[in-house]
């Protein structure tokens, strides 16, 4: 069963390979209206489930008008309404949506969640983000780098934040993309220490810089995400505002990185937070080709799982 479950168990040929394919679909249908088909119908006949236990716009929009575009169906489901939130097993959920849908993305907070429906299930699983990784997420953003700037191998990354979910896929990817990647952050929110490992294990350059401007020096690309994720407690807002709000991303930051270097966000954005408007709607910001990218980025793993 091909799961699509992370970044760093996913091998790097497919992982390039399925680059590959969602920028040739991507330009396939330039120009074309949101809603027309692609020419050819990888997924005709297919039906998907897109599950999610947290909000969510990019995922949930992305994901459906890719199975659509692509000839599949879907039904966009909440946790909550399923008895998979009201004490059904995971396993027993898998077990059961194998003999109606085609594949299920899911969005959840434990990562065991994930990794049970996938051990239960006989269809392929996605992930579309835990409280530990967001791997659809990174395809999109390295899918967009090369976009404007070419291959990303040898290139400097630069985190500055939280060491959170997108942080680790994006430490993940340095390891199976080999790019070098710097964290700036407080040490209270490192990254964890599983991913800072792996990727250094496939021989990227990782480095902990608590200066942010020391840490932008020379970056290729410079990312950000919210100061406060979905799994966080509201009642550690104040604490983490107060120790992320060092590591702003802001035209200082961004003066500080070589003079092309672009800026990302997954979105969604606090704006004035953890980046300005300025950085976000300017020059070097590729926010809005990120989320188009979720698009094309998941149309190929889609396909990839279901080698079509
Ligand atoms: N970036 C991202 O995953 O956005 P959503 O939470 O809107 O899906
Ligand atoms: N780190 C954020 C990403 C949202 C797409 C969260 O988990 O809430």
């Amino acid at each position: 069963m091909t799961h699509f479950l992370d970044i760093h168990t996913t091998p790097p040929d497919d992982l390039r390979a399925m680059l590959q394919q969602a920028h040739a679909m991507k330009t396939a249908r330039a120009g074309r209206p949101r809603g027309a088909p692609d020419e050819t119908q990888p997924l005709a006949g297919r039906m998907v489930a897109l599950i999610f236990e947290k909000p969510s716009t990019r995922t949930r929009v992305s994901f459906d008008v890719g199975v659509r575009q692509m000839g599949g169906q879907t039904m966009v489901l909440s946790g909550a309404d399923m008895q998979l939130g009201h004490g059904e097993t995971i396993a027993d959920t898998a077990r059961v949506l194998s003999r109606y849908v085609d594949l299920v993305m899911i969005r959840t907070f434990d990562e065991a969640v994930l990794h049970e429906m996938a051990e239960h299930a006989d269809i392929p699983v996605i992930n579309g983000l835990t409280d530990r990784t967001h791997p659809c997420q990174i395809m999109a953003d390295l899918m967009t780098y090369e976009e404007h700037r070419g291959p990303i191998a040898g290139r400097k990354v630069v985190w500055s934040g939280d060491g959170n979910n997108v942080c680790a896929s994006w430490l993940q990817a340095a390891g199976q993309f080999g790019f070098d990647l710097a964290f700036t952050g407080p040490k209270q929110l490192d990254p964890e220490p599983e991913w800072v490992d792996f990727a250094r294990g496939k021989g990227a350059t990782v480095t902990i810089e608590r200066d942010p401007m020391a840490a932008a020096a020379d970056a290729d690309l410079i990312v950000t995400d919210t100061w406060v994720s979905m799994h966080d407690a509201q009642s550690a807002r104040e604490r983490r505002h107060t120790l992320l709000r060092p590591y702003q991303v802001n035209d200082r930051l961004m003066a500080a990185a070589k003079p092309d270097a672009l800026f990302m966000h997954c979105l969604p954005a606090h704006r004035e937070e953890e980046a300005t408007s300025g950085v976000m709607d300017g020059p070097q910001s590729v926010i809005f080709d990120e989320a188009e990218n979720r698009l094309h980025a998941q149309k190929a793993i889609l396909r990839w799982c279901l080698g079509t």
